[in-house]
């Protein structure tokens, strides 16, 4: 695999959109600085507008720059010049798809560009399928060099939506050509889950049902759903974020070990765990909608008062899953998945909590007798890791107190690189290790589909607090 990518043309749809502004765009430019993106490789964003000028697009792409904190005006402006170009495709007709080809072309001669092309579709899901036909259509699908196809969460709503997808999107691309993004993949803490496991015989000696006693995956956010209504209306927590990231976060954390760190060898392995979850049983599904309550000292409303959700919206904000993962290394062993939005904290965590010693020799001062340790594994914020041990407590009585041991990225390394630049990094260099593949994809449609269509009932939560009382009896 080389370590620097080729210089290609990356046409980015939905290029005036939010995702392209806040994400791709100001990865692009750092990829840029860093020296990462060849002189050569140019960037044709695509909108519906077909009355934007390059030039009116490089000053959006300015502004959205600045935006991220980059404050050199004249370095960004002449990297928009020399890199940035615009193409409008209204109806997505045949015939704009062939004047997409020849500026395609056009620029690959100025450039000497090779033809190696990517597609990335930042655009509204409803959208995957028809664009994709049309690249098909234009012969965008194949070059001279290589092509690839960026796609954005969420591939598919259930299971026979996303095997609908993924059949008309294989009849123009190769899984190959696919990079399926899930950006959880993309941050560094959640690559450093394999590292943290397979890097350190000290803890995969003791991740396994007979150590462990539960694992519990938590991805909180304060955030609401901003202005994003029409879309999570559709979607919910369960779509939105336990289909693709919390899932894939379990697959990780539960993996057995890959023959390498490739694609494949990843892919296989995420793949077993997926088939070895039992189907979940629908009282081990919790589902909550915030109500109006108070963040950070301010007053917030609740979800069906938001601008966009119906008055009487059943969608849900919040879920907590049990699930049990029966193979030989898990049997027994619950893994507790939650998420939420208008929760009282933003923190995403790996809990592992290991079983308590045979023999309690020891008590707390609070006066328990068994203690176990538990690892937490911080995703964001505070990145690192935290493990708990029992000590002495100093004086005459024999009693332990739990204490907290700590690794801190921040510390240790700085800050880190968007997921965005990780993963466009990726696609650039045609590694599929960080990308999703068909069969994760449909595996875990296949789990979450009987949930989607059986479960009903719906717990209300004040904003600002942990979720519907309801979830914490899930875990007995
Ligand atoms: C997105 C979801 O995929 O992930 C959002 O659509 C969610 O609803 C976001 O807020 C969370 O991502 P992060 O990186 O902020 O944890």
């Amino acid at each position: 695999m080389p370590n620097k990518p080729e210089p290609c043309i990356l046409c980015i749809f939905g290029a005036t959109g939010d995702l392209a502004h806040r994400k791709i765009l100001p990865a692009l430019f750092e990829m840029s600085n860093a020296g990462e993106l060849p002189e050569q490789t140019i960037i044709l964003g695509i909108g519906r507008n077909k009355n934007k000028s390059d030039i009116a697009f490089r000053h959006d792409v300015l502004e959205s720059i600045q935006k991220s904190g980059a404050s050199d005006v004249d370095a960004i402006t002449t990297w928009c010049e020399a890199r940035i170009f615009y193409q409008g495709i209204a109806k997505g007709t045949q015939d704009e798809f062939k004047k997409l080809r020849a500026k395609i072309v056009n620029l690959e001669k100025k450039r000497t560009l090779k033809g190696n092309r990517i597609f990335h579709l930042a655009i509204p899901p409803v959208g995957f399928g028809p664009t994709v036909k049309s690249l098909g259509g234009a012969g965008l699908n194949a070059s001279d060099g290589w092509t690839r196809l960026v796609i954005e969460k969420p591939f598919g709503r259930d299971y026979k939506s996303a095997l609908e997808l993924n059949n008309l999107i294989t009849q123009f691309f190769t899984e190959d050509q696919i990079y399926r993004i899930d950006h959880y993949l993309g941050k560094e803490t959640v690559q450093n889950i394999l590292a943290f496991r397979f890097g350190n015989a000290l803890f995969e000696s003791v991740w396994n049902r007979e150590k462990i006693e539960k694992v519990e995956i938590v991805v909180a956010e304060s955030l609401g759903i901003e202005s994003r209504a029409d879309y999570y209306e559709k979607s919910g927590a369960l779509r939105d974020m336990v289909q693709n990231h919390l899932t894939q976060l379990l697959t990780l954390a539960a993996m057995e070990i890959p023959l390498a760190f490739k694609a494949e060898d990843l892919r296989f392995e995420k793949v077993k765990v997926l088939r070895s979850i039992s189907p979940i049983r629908a009282e081990d599904v919790i589902l909550g909608q915030y109500t109006e309550g108070e963040l950070g000292g301010n007053g917030v409303r609740g979800y069906r008062q938001e601008d966009g959700v119906r008055s009487d919206s059943k969608t849900p904000t919040f879920v907590a899953l049990k699930m049990r993962v029966e193979n030989w290394r898990w049997h027994g062993v619950p893994f507790y998945l939650t998420t939420g939005k208008r929760l009282k904290e933003q923190k995403s965590e790996i809990i592992i909590t290991f079983r308590v010693p045979p023999v309690a020799l020891f008590k707390s001062s609070d006066g328990r007798e068994a203690h176990s340790n538990v690892l937490i594994i911080a995703l964001q914020p505070n990145e690192g890791f935290r493990i708990s041990f029992q000590v002495k407590k100093p004086g005459s009585e024999i009693a332990v107190q739990s204490e907290w041991m700590h690794f801190s990225y921040n510390e240790a390394f700085g800050p880190m690189p968007d997921a965005y630049y990780t993963l466009l990094r990726d696609v650039m260099l045609g590694d599929q290790s960080l990308f999703v593949s068909a069969d994760e994809t449909l595996a875990s449609w296949k789990l979450y589909t009987p949930v989607l269509n059986a479960h009903r009932s719906l717990h209300n939560y004040p904003a600002g607090s942990w979720g519907p009382k309801e979830a914490e009896a899930l875990k007995g």
